[in-house]
């Protein structure tokens, strides 16, 4: 894993940001993660694209996850996030019918999963990865198979009571099933950058950058992959051991 550790969160953004530009081929296939830590990333993306710099024109993205049974025009639909963060508001060149996201409406949802692991396939050129303060990626909770793919799982407490704040800080009226890409899913990606800001994610870097490779912390499964690029704000790379030493890298 390549660590970077930048003063704030928008500086590491920023960093990221130019990383996906000069990664995704024309017509790529980009992975998408929703939460708030992408979001300025996404303002990037969105400036590179009014600047001329960057398009998503003829490129496809690939949510990691969505919600089962949420309202078609909540505005915390996984869909309708990314719609907004990619499509609308000046855009990124991304056209609609290019995102792609699971279908959490589906009368059968483990169908809509198996449907969409084979849509993925053979996995995406770069994946955008958020980190629970659980140490999950995307819906892959503690405790799932490493070898998981799409799947619809259990949230657990500790995510419901994490995204409550999206909803009205009410922890009932946050979904308790999701359709996630599982961890194999996410490990056919040919490059990975993850972001995590902020004190609540630092132990879960320590855990997925320092740890051992375990269940209880899904994100530590990156350790096997070969093209990660870890960018953390000082805040969550306050437990890393080694921090100084990744700063002498970079
Ligand atoms: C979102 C996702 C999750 C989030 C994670 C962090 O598509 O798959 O893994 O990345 O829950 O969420 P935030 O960024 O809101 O802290």
């Amino acid at each position: 894993m390549r660590i970077i550790i930048r003063d704030t969160a928008q500086e590491a953004s920023r960093l990221a940001a130019s990383q996906i530009i000069t990664s995704l081929p024309t017509n790529g296939r980009l992975g998408v993660a929703t939460g708030s830590t992408p979001l300025a990333l996404y303002g990037f993306l969105r400036e590179a694209h009014a600047a001329g710099e960057f398009t998503l024109e003829g490129c496809s993205a690939w949510a990691l996850d969505e919600y089962v049974q949420i309202p078609e025009d909540h505005p915390e639909r996984y869909r309708n996030v990314l719609l907004n963060e990619l499509v609308e508001n000046g855009g990124t060149g991304l056209a609609a019918d290019d995102l792609h996201t699971p279908d959490g409406a589906a009368e059968d949802p483990e169908q809509a999963a198996r449907d969409y692991e084979s849509q993925i396939a053979p996995g995406v050129d770069v994946q955008i990865l958020g980190l629970g303060s659980n140490g999950h990626i995307g819906f892959n909770e503690p405790a799932g198979s490493l070898s998981s793919r799409t799947h619809v799982g259990h949230l657990t407490p500790t995510t419901r009571s994490d995204n409550a704040r999206f909803f009205g800080n009410d922890i009932d009226a946050v979904p308790s099933l999701c359709i996630t890409q599982g961890l194999a899913t996410i490990m056919s990606a040919r490059e990975i950058v993850l972001l995590a800001f902020g004190e609540g994610k630092a132990e879960a870097i320590a855990q997925i950058v320092e740890g051992g490779v375990a269940q209880r912390w899904p994100g530590s499964i990156l350790q096997h992959h070969e093209n990660v690029t870890v960018y953390v704000d000082e805040a969550a790379a306050s437990r890393l051991d080694l921090a100084d030493y990744y700063k002498t890298l970079n």
